[in-house]
């Protein structure tokens, strides 16, 4: 087992060692020591804990604490922050043996991930992905609280990154062990306090799919594919704050990011993201609605409570947070309704051709409603459904609209690498959504249109044959905007 505490500490004294080492050849220009550095890469949890199973099914109702509110971290107050410090550091310094630790809860997290060869449980990558992290937050919300002893009142903070644009200070500085929100394995620019990459979970892309996927397939997933959301911005925030040198270190490896506090963070403005993408559901239909599917609604999973026993705990379980789970975010408003007008194409794939590149396909009138866009606040949606994500390809990627001399990105996306067993890799399949705005009048034409090319965004992401099985544009004359 990997999972003894001391063993742990000394692999990661040495994982720090080594990125410091690193980092130091890096800023003198040199190169030449990343590819033994990956030689150091993390080795998978020991063995893989042993799966929980069954326990006493979650009922709803019986979690009568106060509803309270999850806040951002920018908004916690000394008090609170001191709270949260003190709940991290009891929890890292839970006992070995006991499920609660620091470390085997996360391990719960690569359990359910192929990192530990479940890919039965496989949470990511599907529908399962918003509930399943909207279950494994509230264990361990709860774990951290009664570490405090303020079971009802403890609550996650999120890291808001839409207007938080570095990492929080209190999980930055200070710089050491002693700072139970700290990890040393972080991307070298966001633990000095960088930013993220310009347009990774801005606003606008928050916007952009509020606005436009209001299907939760195109959001949230299907059973067999990755929702937009999960792909941009989860995953590039993820790969943003966990590669450093193109190493997948905690928060950039499913296998390891529930090892760094900020994870819980990030997906609690995940999970807050989710929540107000409900809220703007209104009157029949099903926009900004959850599938009402039993297989996702039966989906259920087993965890440890507080107390260390096993309990369990469905999708349908969490779909009302407030009733069910007892905590809230703050009320989200749009002033204007999301509209759209759907403008099927083809994706043309794959042509044995001089163009290797895919390209879209309009019919005539599609083409001319494209070329009756007014030049107003039109947003312009490209919409790739069923992209394959070849076995084995892990990193982050850009996909750019070229029409001869213009190169415009069309956005970016991540797949979050893990480290399981590569026999069991799957190809998966995902949904992008591309902000085509810019370049609608290149891919929308008759004549030689824009090809789309994929290019690797960070080191080891291995450029791969992009293929959909369909795309359609989907057209909005006005941009939501938050009140
Ligand atoms: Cu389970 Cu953000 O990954």
């Amino acid at each position: 087992m990997n999972n003894n505490p001391a063993t742990d500490r000394t692999r990661r004294k040495f994982l720090r060692d080594a990125a410091a080492v690193a980092g130091g050849t890096a800023l003198a220009g040199a190169s030449g020591l990343w590819p033994s550095l990956a030689a150091f890469a993390q080795d998978p949890p020991g063995g893989c804990p042993t799966p929980p199973a069954g326990g006493a099914q979650f009922q709803p109702g019986q979690d009568k604490r106060p509803i309270v509110l999850r806040k951002s971290i920018s908004a916690l107050s000394a008090a609170e922050l001191t709270t949260l410090q003190n709940a991290y550091a009891a929890l890292r310094g839970l006992g070995a043996g006991d499920p609660r630790t620091w470390i085997l809860q996360a391990d719960m997290h690569a359990l359910y991930c192929q990192q530990c060869n479940n890919d039965n449980t496989q949470i990511h990558f599907s529908w399962n992905f918003f509930p399943w992290h909207r279950c494994y937050l509230y264990y361990y919300e709860r774990i951290l609280g009664s570490l405090v002893g303020d079971l009802d009142n403890f609550r996650l903070p999120f890291w808001a990154w839409e207007n938080a644009r570095s990492m929080p200070s209190p999980y930055l500085t200070p710089a050491a062990a002693a700072n139970s929100l700290w990890d040393s394995l972080r991307d070298a620019g966001i633990q000095a306090g960088g930013n993220l990459p310009a347009g990774d979970g801005s606003q606008a892309r928050i916007d952009h799919l509020n606005n436009v996927t209001t299907d939760f397939a195109s959001f949230g997933g299907t059973v067999f594919s990755t929702g937009a959301c999960e792909n941009n911005p989860h995953g590039l925030i993820h790969n943003d704050v966990g590669q450093p040198f193109g190493q997948q270190v905690d928060m950039g490896n499913l296998g390891f990011a529930a090892r760094d506090p900020i994870f819980f963070a990030h997906h609690g403005n995940i999970d807050k993201i989710w929540s107000n993408w409900n809220a703007l559901a209104s009157g029949g239909g099903t926009a900004h609605k959850n599938p009402t599917d039993a297989a996702f609604l039966n989906a259920r999973w087993s965890f440890y409570d507080e107390n260390k026993n096993v309990v369990s705990i469905s999708a349908a379980d969490v779909l009302d947070h407030p009733t069910n789970l007892r905590y809230t975010y703050k009320e989200f408003v749009f002033r204007i309704p999301p509209i759209y007008e759907i403008i099927p194409c083809r994706f043309i794939c794959c042509d044995p051709g001089p163009l290797h590149e895919p390209f879209l396909q309009f019919d005539p009138s599609a083409l001319a409603k494209v070329q009756n866009l007014t030049s107003g606040p039109v947003d312009v949606a490209l919409v790739l459904k069923g992209v394959e994500i070849p076995r084995g390809i892990t990193g982050t990627y850009e996909i750019f609209s070229v029409r001869g001399e213009r190169k415009v990105l069309l956005g970016r996306f991540a797949v979050v690498g893990e480290v399981g067993n590569r026999a069991k890799d799957k190809t998966r399949r995902m949904t992008l959504l591309l902000d085509a705005t810019a370049s609608v009048r290149d891919l929308a034409v008759k004549e030689r249109p824009a090809t789309l090319r994929l290019v690797g965004a960070s080191r080891g992401a291995r450029p791969f044959k992009l293929r959909a099985e369909a795309a359609e544009l989907r057209i909005s004359a006005q941009s939501t905007k938050k009140d």
